[in-house]
């Protein structure tokens, strides 16, 4: 998958800047989920591993739940498996947190926007950003909306937005007609255009309206890497502490 080899050539640069050793393990298009399974388990066992990350997508005949959830939960730094997901929901937020979510969260501390009573609204619903993001939505008390391709009146619920993360995966669908004055738009997409330019899920008309808008290349995206490094960092501590 040609995006996520510059997203892996990416999370490798990271970890050499941050001093973590990687290793990456390239496996064919034709592997079976038996391969996949077999080297998951041997990097569970392995004592020097403290993180393992299975870039997605995988191949179609591949079950990605049961590949995400073969991963030992400890070791899970993308916050991927139903254990975290799940003590995401129950509120004990102390296991690895999705990294694009909480990096989003990092953002809006990161410039004072304090969540709480504010209405929120997600564009999408995957388990890996539209779910987890919504969940710490809700646990840093703001009222949370979310929306997805069977939404109905989807400009209206997002006019009521005073934050709105598009994660929807249709490059530039959020318009400045979305946007409440002043909201804050994150922006999750990225898309190529044909052109060769980058562009996320909201049209750069969205400006005009709004009072802040992460920027696609070089908003999400990075935070996106920062949290995968802090969530590896606190994997290797409370290993450190257990042990
Ligand atoms: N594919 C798209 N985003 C991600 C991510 O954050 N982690 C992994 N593992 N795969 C992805």
């Amino acid at each position: 998958n040609p995006a996520s080899k510059v997203y892996v050539a990416n999370k490798i640069k990271a970890c050499n800047t941050v001093g973590f050793h990687s290793m990456t393990h390239k496996l064919e298009d034709s592997s079976s989920e038996e391969e996949l399974l077999s080297l998951i388990d041997n990097l569970n066992k392995d004592e020097s591993i403290d993180g393992i990350l299975v870039q997605l997508p995988l191949p179609k005949h591949i079950n990605e739940l049961k590949i995400i959830n073969a991963i030992a939960p400890e070791k899970d730094v993308d916050g991927f498996l139903a254990h975290n997901l799940g003590t995401l929901a129950t509120g004990e937020l102390n296991s690895a947190i999705a990294c694009t979510p909480f990096g989003v969260m990092a953002l809006l501390y990161a410039y004072g926007i304090d969540p709480s009573g504010k209405n929120s609204v997600v564009i999408g619903r995957s388990n890996i950003v539209g779910k987890p993001m919504s969940l710490l939505l809700l646990s840093a008390d703001a009222t949370v909306t979310m929306a997805h391709s069977k939404t109905q009146n989807l400009i209206q619920i997002c006019q009521n937005a005073d934050i709105l993360v598009a994660a929807a995966g249709q490059p530039e669908m959020v318009t400045k007609d979305f946007i409440k004055k002043d909201a804050i738009v994150i922006d999750v997409g990225i898309h190529r255009k044909e052109n060769g330019k980058l562009c996320g899920d909201t049209h750069q008309n969205a400006k005009e309206i709004a009072s802040a808008l992460t920027p696609v290349p070089g908003g999400v995206g990075p935070m996106t890497i920062a949290m995968l490094m802090l969530n590896t960092a606190l994997a290797a501590w409370n290993k450190d502490r257990k042990s």
